[in-house]
């Protein structure tokens, strides 16, 4: 798909059915006629549409309303936006300008021109509030924004008036330069002035005013300000403001715009002493225009009333009184090297006074520009590109024609001739240069009206000059003479006496008509050599010199230093002044707003065909569109346009290698460009319409951002890719040293080892020989190396006999005794733990020991069971037995199995031992009863029974006899026994069989033996036999 097919249809997508009426850009229209051209205009103007394109050419009309099309809201959406994509705005042009400024780096200028009212410095005004607006804002920048926008203020209210044409007339030429940063941001300005119409100062026709400042002050200045300056409130007072007639016009608020240009005074840093000067300057013009005279008896000129208004202007300019007096009264003359006074006619009297007043007034705005551009001014000398506005007065007739409106409407036909340069002639002469087919277009040119007036010793200016500087009686009418005489047969040129007999009845004998390229206009003479001249008599500007106040005296003081020559007149320095501004902008890159005035009398909506018709002729607005139609919006060099687009086509990018024209053919072909859309010149393309440019720049936009990111990526990976390496190279360096270090610590290592292992090995050859230097280090080790081991495995009980480390030799003696140490302090930690209790039972075992150790084989199983206080308590014996047994209390008590005497019979008792006697319960009754007296021996088995035989004292045949039990915890029983009746002694261990006396007389036995399994009964032989296992060996 090509890249540029973009229909008219897709320009006006967004656009609502309002911004559709007529058409926007006049190179559109169906027809190029004047009636098509007008009526489109017509149809725009009555829907309040007062902007229309000639390609970029903004034509705005006066609408003299206040329309709802400048707002920050609109403004944002102007903000970048291709020209042709929003309905036509000046806004767009301002953007677009300030958008070429940014990416192709170069200056510009907004020309804006049209007639007087036709709404330029309004215009003006609406791109800088838009610029203010949309450029990126910082502190620094506001302050610099602000001092822009409030230099507007200033100079207007000092430098416009109403005229008959235009309620805020602008009464000199501005052109200012805003500085721009490479970010866009506005960092400076800077204010050239042009011509200030100074006669106004002291005349202004019927229905016009002085310059607003004068009314501001006397309107709206505070009580005590004006008390100061010794003024009255109101105008009417004063000479200098009465003379139109017309002080109060409604569309003009003194009393804000007062308040206004105070706030803007100080925005612009003008501080309170040169803000009370500068008021005081004001002040003093209109006390000195109230200055009047009189004739004295010699018929010269004397002061006429009293001198308040004098001594006023001397207290406020800080001159002295008298001094004034005489320079506004006579003149001093020079005359053989003296000075003599010579006084002034009342005539010459008054021109002095109003010489001095616009003089005063003229420097005073001098000195508000210098003002104005020092708080502007951007210090930073870096590289700046500036957008030029041009807002210059415009083309002005009126009834009676002066000196100034031959210099405003001369500046008109530069400037009209620059448009002419740039636009038409130079655009066709390059078509032609560039070899593109091109049929040329007829225009008027302005040039030989130019020549007229400015030609070096033939143009007007000259003949002017000439008349001011030359000796003898030169007055107006001589100048008009010398005109008529040098000018007789010019087109343009006519006066009464040249004219024919039609056209010399609208001439007076001393006008002198000019075909200006906006129209006829007849300039009376009068005045023109006084105004052109300007001349301040030498007394009088000396005075200002030694002036108090300090603005009058800067300014008189810096004007024509030096005084041997003779100032250039008026018209040469304005001629030299447009001629600068010329080569300043041509050098820029130009804008165009023509300005339409749509009718005369200010009135809203009312669209004037004829005055309209008449300034789209003048202005040569056909013929622009017409070369626009023809043309080409847009050329630029093939190198310049190769090196921007390359990009756009892989072919171009990132090298061309053939010629620059052939690049361009392939890019644009690439581009999808449309054979009618572009044409190849000699050195340049030609592109038909914005439409195909912007969306080349709109791709060119999307794609540097697209290379932007890869050269990006390019460039991270090679930032990274060399942080690696270098990275990768220290890590490389590091681990040499590191192995170096390693390796000279290892071989360190190894020569301490070689030496230490050497050394061991002598020592171990030599351990049995007496401690030497050869061999303590290995002993010691040695040493040191025992009593290691022998820490970390120390037997841990008494009993433990084996793990003790064996000693070195050297070490034996040492061993052994730390063995003893080791041992003691072993048994002193266990005897220390020992409780009272266990003491107890360990004396109980002991005994146990000394009786059974050895000779009862189930001895040793009951070593480790601990013995009991009792089995048997007081409450497990029944109350009755309890009574039986008395008061002795029961040391122990144990369950047992009796055996019958006769039979042998197995019976469960219980067997309790008291103080004094075994007792045998059976439940309630105690069934026998044991002295320990009358117990004469115990026996026992050998083997593991747990059968215990008592022997009792057994003299009564009616006494029981001896006691057969068994009782399992035998060996705890026998100890407490033999422990509480003290029978230790009286048990005895058996072998194989135990005598029993069953009556007095009457014996058995207990046989024991051993067997697989335990058993206890009556045998054959009518013993008791018991089998006992085996003990089980340990
Ligand atoms: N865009 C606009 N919107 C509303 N009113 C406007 C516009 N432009 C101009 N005017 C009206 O027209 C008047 C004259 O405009 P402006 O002062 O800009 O004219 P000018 O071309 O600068 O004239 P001169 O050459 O006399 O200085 C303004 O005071 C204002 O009332
Ligand atoms: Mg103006």
């Amino acid at each position: 798909m090509p890249l540029v097919a973009q229909g008219p249809l897709d320009m006006e997508g967004a656009l609502t059915a309002r911004d559709r009426v007529g058409i926007q850009d006049f190179v559109l229209l169906d027809e190029t006629t004047e009636a098509a051209f007008l009526s489109n205009l017509r149809k725009r103007f009555s829907k309040d549409l007062i902007y229309t394109y000639i390609g970029t050419l903004l034509v705005s009309v006066n609408p003299y309303k206040q329309l709802d099309i400048y707002s920050h809201k609109l403004m944002d959406v102007y903000k970048g936006v291709n020209f042709f994509e929003l309905p036509p705005h000046i806004y767009a042009l301002a953007d677009n300008a300030y958008h070429t400024m940014l990416t192709e780096f170069n200056n510009h200028f907004i020309l804006i021109s049209g007639e007087s009212g036709a709404g330029k410095t309004e215009a003006s005004k609406k791109i800088l509030q838009y610029y203010a607006v949309s450029c990126p804002s910082t502190t620094l920048l506001n302050t610099v924004r602000d001092k822009i926008l409030m230099s507007n203020p200033v100079l207007e209210a000092f430098g416009n008036a109403k005229t008959l044409k235009n309620d805020n007339s602008s009464r000199f030429g501005k052109y200012m330069d805003i500085q721009f940063d490479s970010q866009g941001g506005a960092v400076g300005g800077h204010v050239l002035n042009y011509l200030l119409e100074k006669s106004r100062v002291v005349h202004q026709n019927h229905g016009e005013r002085n310059f607003h400042i004068f009314y501001q002050l006397v309107e709206g200045g505070e009580e005590e300000l004006l008390r100061r300056l010794g003024l009255e409130r109101g105008g009417q007072r004063y000479h200098y403001l009465t003379q139109g007639g017309g002080a109060a016009v409604s569309s003009i608020h003194d009393r804000n715009n007062w308040k206004t240009v105070k706030n803007a005074l100080q925005i612009i840093n003008i501080d309170k002493i040169n803000t009370n000067h500068l008021f005081g300057t004001v002040a003093s013009v209109l006390h000195l225009g109230n200055v009047g005279f009189g004739r004295d008896a010699r018929g010269c000129a004397v002061l006429s009333g009293d001198d308040a208004e004098l001594l006023w202007v001397s207290k406020l300019l800080g001159v002295d009184a008298q001094s004034l007096r005489e320079g506004l009264t006579c003149r001093k003359i020079e005359a053989n090297k003296e000075q003599v006074l010579s006084p002034f006619t009342v005539d010459h009297a008054i021109y002095a006074r109003d010489a001095l007043a616009k003089a005063i007034y003229g420097q005073t705005f001098t000195w508000l520009v210098n003002r104005i551009n020092e708080s502007m001014e951007n210090k930073d000398l870096s590289r700046k590109n500036v957008i030029g506005l041009l807002d210059i007065y415009g083309f002005e007739v009126f009834y009676v024609n002066s000196f100034e409106q031959f210099c405003i409407n001369y500046c008109n036909e530069k400037l009209q001739q620059l448009f002419i340069q740039l636009t038409l002639k130079a655009e066709q002469e390059e078509y032609e240069a560039e070899d593109i087919e091109w049929e040329s277009v007829q225009f008027f040119n302005n040039k030989i009206i130019c020549e007229l007036l400015e030609e070096k010793h033939t143009g007007i200016i000259s003949l002017l000059d000439e008349e001011c500087l030359r000796p003898g009686d030169a007055t107006d009418l001589t100048f008009l003479e010398r005109l008529e005489d040098k000018m007789s047969n010019h087109p343009h040129f006519v006066t009464h006496k040249l004219a024919d007999k039609v056209t010399r009845k609208t001439l007076e004998r001393g006008d002198f008509r000019l075909l200006h390229y906006a129209g006829e206009v007849t300039y009376c003479v009068v005045g023109f050599l006084d105004k052109n001249n300007d001349l301040l008599y030498k007394n009088i500007k000396d005075l200002i010199c030694q002036a108090k106040n300090a603005i009058v005296r800067e300014s008189f003081s810096t004007m024509d230093s030096d005084t041997r020559r003779r100032p250039e007149t008026v018209a040469t320095q304005f001629k030299s002044s447009l001629l600068k501004l010329t080569e300043v902008l041509v050098k820029k890159e130009a804008w165009y707003i023509r300005c339409l005035k749509s009718n005369e009398s200010k009135q809203p909506g009312h669209f004037d065909e004829a005055l309209i018709r008449h300034q789209v002729k003048y202005l040569g607005l056909m013929e622009h569109l017409r070369v626009r139609r023809a043309g080409f919006a847009y050329r630029r060099i093939y190198e310049v346009f190769l090196k921007r687009y390359k990009p756009l086509c892989p072919a171009t990018w990132p090298h061309w290698r053939g010629l620059p024209a052939d690049g361009v053919e392939v890019l644009v072909q690439h581009l999808g460009y449309l054979p009618d859309e572009y044409r190849m010149g000699r050195t340049k393309i030609f592109i038909r319409h914005p439409r195909t440019l912007y969306a080349t720049e709109d791709a060119y936009e999307k794609c540097k951002h697209e290379l932007a990111t890869r050269l990006q990526a390019k460039y991270k990976g090679y930032k990274a890719k060399g942080k690696f390496k270098r990275q990768k190279e220290a890590a490389t360096k590091i681990e040499t040293c590191w192995r170096g270090v390693q390796a000279r610590k290892e071989r360190e290592k190894r020569a301490w080892a070689v030496k230490v292992i050497k050394k061991f090995i002598k020592g171990y050859m030599t351990r049995g020989q007496a401690r030497n230097t050869e061999n303590s280090e290995y002993l010691a080790f040695v040493r040191q190396n025992y009593l290691n081991r022998l820490k970390g495995n120390l037997p841990e009980t008494v009993l433990d006999k084996t793990t003790w480390q064996s000693p070195p030799a050297v070490l034996a003696e040492t061993s052994e005794l730390l063995r003893q140490l080791h041992s003691r302090l072993m048994v002193r930690r266990y005897v220390r733990g020992i409780t009272p209790q266990r003491k107890a039972q360990l004396h109980l075992k002991a005994v146990t020991s000394s009786i059974f150790k050895g000779r009862k084989d189930s001895y040793p199983q009951s070593v480790a069971q601990p013995f009991v206080d009792t089995r048997i308590g007081e409450q497990d014996v029944d109350i009755r037995a309890l009574q039986m047994i008395g008061h002795e209390h029961i040391q122990y008590g144990v369950p047992v199995i009796k055996y019958d005497r006769n039979g042998f019979k197995p019976r469960a008792r219980q067997l309790v031992l008291t103080q004094t006697a075994a007792h045998l319960i059976d439940d309630a009754k105690v069934k026998q009863r044991v002295l320990y007296t009358s117990l004469k021996g115990i026996s026992v088995s050998n083997l593991t029974d747990c059968i215990i035989v008592f022997h009792i004292t057994c003299e009564d045949p009616k006494q029981k006899g001896d006691l057969v039990m068994q009782c399992d915890p035998l060996f705890e029983f026998l100890t407490k026994l033999s422990v509480i009746a003290n029978k230790q002694n009286a048990i005895s261990v058996v072998q194989g069989s135990i005598k029993i006396d069953i009556q007095a007389g009457k014996e058995s036995a207990v046989d024991f033996s051993s067997g697989p399994e335990a058993e206890v009964c009556r045998a054959k032989n009518g013993h008791l036999l018991v089998v006992s296992t085996r003990a089980r060996t340990r």
